[in-house]
């Protein structure tokens, strides 16, 4: 990406998302990618773009795109002196768990996630002293203390893996309802909520543990909207994020994390394509597959994801801003269970 001159970053706008963003648009998105290419180089940086960035940024400035667990990986091997994330924070602060040494910039301080938000290390302290023994699977959309409580993390596109290479018959697995509900089913294990109602039982006749947190953005989708694009288009593909509930992955055609629902749209042959996850996602899968038709539900945008822009990146790059800490003792017990994950392949 670096050698591109402002004339190429208009070139591979208009080719991409010409039919998506107006002229002064592309001229503008230009300018901000040429200029962070720039100090990109300058700073010796490396810039990780999740898929859920907006194609003027996904397809301009990441050195390397994907989902949680690709990115992951990206950030353990990387040799740079600065990662730029371009990202929600609890992914910024993965990539700082696994370089401590490195600066970490995340280009706007508000980009949060309501399910990293909807569980404590205070709570997962509370259910190791109700379920003593049992291992603790967190999603690694989850924040470093969360991680530091935990024995393993895992992502959506590895959650059954992880649980299964534990070899036990009970798993507490926090904090994504529906993604607990979804694993639990693949995997063959039947699941309770003690915060459901502040329960206590102690018999571990069930086998995982999950907790009530949600995407604010995957609960949204609902199985009468299946219902009804199918009507529409009686040969749409449906595509759901495992953040879904279990209803409306039942009612689709296919499950997987970003990189694997991008996959699955690559190799398959369907006329029409419905991805249930974050919109702007949909809009790179479209502009990668100008001869596919996807359907997208554009008002379902993750506010958190949609707060990192090019103009942003920019100044995180000019200002060395906003830099992600993690303090020590959290950071190394918070690294074993990323670790752990990242060795299960
Ligand atoms: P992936 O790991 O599938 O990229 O998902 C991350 C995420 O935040 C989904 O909402
Ligand atoms: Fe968090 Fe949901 Fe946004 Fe993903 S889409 S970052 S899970 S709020």
């Amino acid at each position: 990406m670096t050698s591109l001159s402002h004339q190429d970053l208009v070139q591979l706008l208009d080719n991409k998302v010409g039919s998506m963003l107006l002229d002064f648009e592309i001229q503008e998105a230009a300018r901000l990618a040429h200029e962070i290419l720039r100090l990109k180089e300058e700073q010796n940086a490396v810039i990780l773009g999740h898929n859920y960035m907006s194609p003027e940024l996904f397809y301009t400035i990441p050195d390397f795109q994907g989902d949680s667990l690709d990115l992951c990986r990206k950030a353990a091997t990387t040799d740079k002196d600065i990662i730029v994330f371009c990202g929600v924070r609890f992914m910024a602060e993965t990539a700082k768990i696994l370089n401590p040494d490195k600066t970490v910039l995340i280009p706007a301080e508000k980009a949060g996630c309501s399910l990293a938000e909807g569980i404590t290390a205070e709570n997962v302290r509370q259910l190791r002293k109700q379920y003593p023994g049992v291992p603790v699977v967190s999603y690694v959309n989850t924040y470093a203390d969360v991680k530091a409580e935990s024995d393993i993390c895992c992502t959506s596109g590895n959650a059954a893996a992880v649980v299964e290479s534990l070899g036990t018959e009970t798993v507490i697995f926090l904090p994504d309802e529906y993604l607990a509900r979804n694993v639990a089913a693949e995997t063959g294990r039947h699941i309770i909520f003690p915060n459901h109602t502040g329960g206590t039982s102690t018999a571990l006749d069930y086998q995982m543990i999950g907790w009530n947190a949600r995407c604010e953005v995957h609960e949204k989708f609902s199985v009468e909207d299946i219902k009804l694009t199918r009507k529409q288009f009686p040969d749409v593909m449906v595509l759901a994020h495992p953040e879904c509930s279990p209803e409306v992955l039942n009612a689709s055609d296919f499950a997987g994390s970003t990189n694997q629902i991008i996959k699955a749209v690559d190799e398959s042959k369907a006329s029409q394509y419905l991805v249930l996850t974050e919109c702007a996602m949909g809009d790179n899968i479209a502009a990668a597959h100008p001869d596919k038709e996807m359907l997208r539900m554009c008002n379902i945008r993750c506010p958190h994801m949609n707060e990192i822009t090019l103009q942003d990146t920019l100044e995180a790059l000019k200002q060395t801003r906003y830099v992600v800490e993690v303090p020590s003792p959290i950071r190394d017990r918070a690294r074993q269970a990323v670790e752990r994950m990242i060795a299960i392949g």
